[in-house]
């Protein structure tokens, strides 16, 4: 930020200079009863109806004058910008005192008020905004004159030349940015654990970073270590999710089988994990790195135990071998995005966990009920293999499930013989405290069960209830939200066992799917037992218990009517308006087909490119909806489509409707993440980050990270668009299309070869952004690396296995990242 003069201060000379200001100044005084003096514009109208005559005639009155003042000309500024008020005063005797006071405009605070040079930071700011500033001096006399001067503080703006559509190897940022590689697929999280050497021959990651990494959380401590301190931007905990593996690049030579087609123990164990999350500790001393001696790194796996709350805990379908009662688990898998809590907690969230198990239906169905087989496949257990074979290891120890658990094939006499119930144990929300290593994670089960994508809460506001905002990501899922049935207290902000604050918060609630209208509006329908086709009567599937309800999410959103999303991925709340954004990532034509659009789900059309035809909406797009009253309670809300995916060159009449160009075109929208209201990123009309999980545009670009500054829901217009088939029909839908970006939209970030960038968050004070790289070189193996990142990053790293990574960008200057 540097200083913005407002006015040149001159050390005013008074008693010698013999102005014209200062004439009319002691006039003024004397004729209006010795009231505030005025300068500026009135100056020369006052002059005009007294004449210089008169003028003149006082010119040598030896009474005592009152200040001359001047409080500097009117000014324009962004926010955040430093500026100075700088006044002056002269007087015929002396000037005893000066002072500068605001009369009107969002309150700032003056450093130096009472002298000449007043500095104040600018506000955040929605829209133009004025601030009155008033400069007052007072003389030996006691005789005070005033002077005003305006400022107008406009939103601060995006400011970087966006980054060009690149097929690099690296990471590209905008010029005045750096970039370090922080944390990095089998980086070891403590001192004992040598370095990795990224052939394939570590043995474990149990104390090393896991792969896949995705949504991220910057948790602060204090900076002696040793406790929470939600302000500091110099050191932290940082929690992210390892989503899943290349499993290719683990191995030396890629996974193997042994004679029988098993797959041998030790790969398997080093496979799981790799799964699960790190949380680990890092901190900035001339840049920024991973402590590894901190007792609070920790990472959590699908063996790591742990606990089930809510109302789901202990039902009957939960029980299995290792948990008898059905309120006990292993692990957590498949972690894509995250939420936080407002008391120092971690949420992350099981999406693709389905197929990590083995559950053949030609083999199972016919030892299941008709409601489990209805269940299991409205879920995608349906696997006959089991992701990467993890259920055929044949463990030393035979008594060991952790391999057997995978098989959720009814194999024994009972549910606590066997696996068959594990599936139900996956697809929650699960809570971590991350600042105690001790603590087992709770899988909040009041939150409903799905592939989960994130949970991001709305504002928490002072006796409102809470809630969180969540994706199911899978092609025509839902958007749901879970409002919390305890109103919010600040004081449970910063209680001491923050696990039982979500047990408070996050155990009792109601859960509600959305169905979006083609009027513009939108309703919230709760998922409870009882109401409506949630019972037992239900045909479909007869709901036996609220538990039953949750569990089985899906099936109750089906039954109330939700919207089918084009995959709904992660949600985003604005911290100033509460609007919340939700990504959908992409559709193809067979299941959103031409006649199969809707108002919040619109567009059926080509994008030809990469390797053919590719109907349906292939870009995808973000909708954004505002509740009634802006409350977190409301059971009703307003909507429109903020942004469509889109190249450049695409129609701008039906498929191209937010009008991006090269500086900002992209495809497949998937993490998003509002700049935190801690700093001016996330202040006034706050930054809004969206990342790419693309296959539609990946002949033009790898993935990418753009910046918006959004507007609010309704800023565009109603529009028709026409849809066309690959049969050449045409159809009509009408939709709302949200103000087009235009200029505050622009690329920031290109990834490497062949990866995801997801996962995003910044410091406190925003001057720090830690972003996640996913899976570069994923289409690779061994034999043909495709992909040296990040080894490669700013030089060398040939030959070198590509690697999941954290990396840091900060603005050369120090400032605000994406100003
Ligand atoms: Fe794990 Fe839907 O992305
Ligand atoms: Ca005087
Ligand atoms: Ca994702
Ligand atoms: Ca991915």
């Amino acid at each position: 930020m540097s200083s913005l003069p407002i006015a040149s201060y001159s050390d005013g000379d008074g008693d010698t200079s013999e102005s014209t200001a200062l004439s009319l100044n002691d006039l003024v005084a004397r004729r209006y009863s010795r009231r505030a003096t005025i300068v500026g514009g009135l100056k020369a109208a006052t002059l005009a109806a007294f004449g210089g005559a008169f003028l003149a005639a006082c010119s040598d009155d030896e009474e005592n004058m009152a200040p001359t003042v001047d409080a500097g000309a009117d000014a324009s500024v962004a926010s955040g910008a430093a500026v100075s008020l700088m006044g002056t005063a002269t007087d015929d005797g002396t000037i005893a005192s000066v002072a500068w006071t605001q009369t009107s405009g969002l309150s700032v605070t003056l450093a130096g008020a009472d002298t000449n040079t007043a500095t104040f930071t600018a506000p955040a700011v929605s829209e133009d905004t004025t601030l009155v500033f008033t400069f007052t001096a007072t003389d030996d006399a006691g005789q005070t004159s005033t002077d005003t001067t305006t400022i107008t503080v406009s939103p601060a703006a995006i400011a970087f030349g966006a980054v060009a559509r690149n097929l690099d190897d690296t990471v590209t940022v905008p010029e005045g940015y750096s970039v370090s590689v922080l944390y990095a697929l089998g980086d070891p999280i403590d001192s004992a654990t040598p370095p990795y050497a990224n052939d394939g021959t570590d043995p474990s990651f149990a104390t090393r970073a896991g792969d896949h990494h995705d949504a991220l959380y910057y948790f602060g401590l204090s900076a002696n270590g040793n406790g929470r301190d939600d302000s500091n931007s110099g050191r932290g905990l940082l929690v992210m999710n390892h989503e899943n593996i290349n499993i290719t690049y683990l191995h030396p030579n890629g996974p193997t089988v042994d004679a029988d087609g098993n797959r041998p123990e030790g790969e398997a164990r080093k496979e799981m994990e790799a799964h699960g999350l790190s949380v680990v500790e890092v901190s900035d001393s001339n840049g920024w790195s991973v402590n590894r001696g901190s007792s609070l790194n920790r990472r959590i796996n699908p063996m790591t135990p742990t606990v089930f709350n809510g109302p789901v805990a202990g039902a009957d379908f939960m029980r299995t071998q290792f948990s008898p009662d059905g309120t006990q688990g292993r692990g957590t898998v498949n972690n894509c995005a995250n939420g936080f809590t407002a008391w120092g907690t971690n949420l992350t969230c099981e999406e693709n966990w389905a197929f990590y198990f083995r559950r053949d239906p030609n083999i199972d169905n016919a030892n299941r009920t008709e409601k489990e087989v209805t269940a299991f496949s409205r879920y995608g257990v349906v696997s006959s293999t089991g992701n990467y074979g993890w259920v055929t290891v044949q463990p030393a120890d035979p008594e060991d499930t952790a391999f057997s658990r995978w098989n959720a094939e009814v194999s024994g006499a009972a549910a606590t013989d066997d696996f068959r119930n594990e599936p139900n144990q996956f697809g929650w929300i699960v809570e971590i405290d991350p600042y105690d290593p001790a603590a087992a994670p709770r899988k909040r089960t009041a939150l409903g069960r799905m592939g989960h994508e994130g949970c991001w809460p709305s504002r928490f506001i002072e006796g409102t209830r809470p809630a969180f905002y969540m994706g199911d990501d899978s092609r025509g899922e839902y958007l749901y939200k879970f409002v919390s049935s305890a109103v919010w207290s600040p004081a449970d902000a910063d209680a001491g066992d923050r696990l039982a604050i979500g047990d408070k918060y996050l155990d009792a609630g109601t859960l509600y799917v959305a169905r979006f209208d083609e009027d513009g509006t939108g309703t919230w329908l709760p998922l409870v037992f009882g109401q409506g086709p949630l019972a037992v009567g239900n045909a479909i599937y007869p709901f036996a218990s609220q538990a039953d309800v949750l569990t089985h999410a899906r099936l109750a959103a089906d039954a109330v009517g939700a919207t089918p999303m084009d995959r709904p991925e992660w949600t985003a709340v604005n911290g100033i308006s509460g609007e919340v954004y939700l990504t959908l990532t992409n559709n193809n034509a067979r299941l959103r087909p031409i006649d199969g659009t809707d108002a919040a789900n619109p567009r059926h059309y080509n994008d030809p490119n990469p390797g053919g035809d590719n109907y349906g909406n292939p870009n995808g797009h973000i909708v954004r909806l505002r509740e009634d009253g802006d409350s977190s309670e409301a059971t009703g809300f307003s909507w429109d489509i903020y942004l469509f995916g889109a190249g450049s060159d695409l129609d701008a009449d039906d498929i191209n409707l937010s009008g991006l160009d090269d500086t900002n075109d992209f495809s497949s929208p998937d993490g998003l993440w509002f700049s935190r209201p801690t700093n001016l990123g996330g202040q006034g009309r706050p930054l809004l980050w969206i990342q790419t999980d693309d296959g539609a545009f990946t002949d033009r670009t790898n993935n990418q990270m753009l910046v918006a500054q959004p507007g609010s829901v309704g800023d565009g217009e109603q529009a028709t668009i026409t849809n066309r088939d690959s049969n050449g029909t045409t159809m009509e839908q009408s939709t709302f299309v949200g103000a087009q970006p235009g200029s505050s939209l622009r690329r920031f970030l290109v990834g490497p070869n062949e990866c995801e960038v997801t996962g995003v968050d910044s410091t406190p004070d925003g001057t720090a952004l830690f972003v996640n790289i996913q899976h570069p070189g994923e289409d690779g193996d061994p034999g043909n690396i495709t992909s040296n990142w990040p080894a490669n990053q700013g030089g060398g790293g040939a030959g070198s296995r590509p690697r999941s990574a954290t990396i840091v960008i900060t603005k050369d200057d120090g400032g605000i990242v994406g100003f």
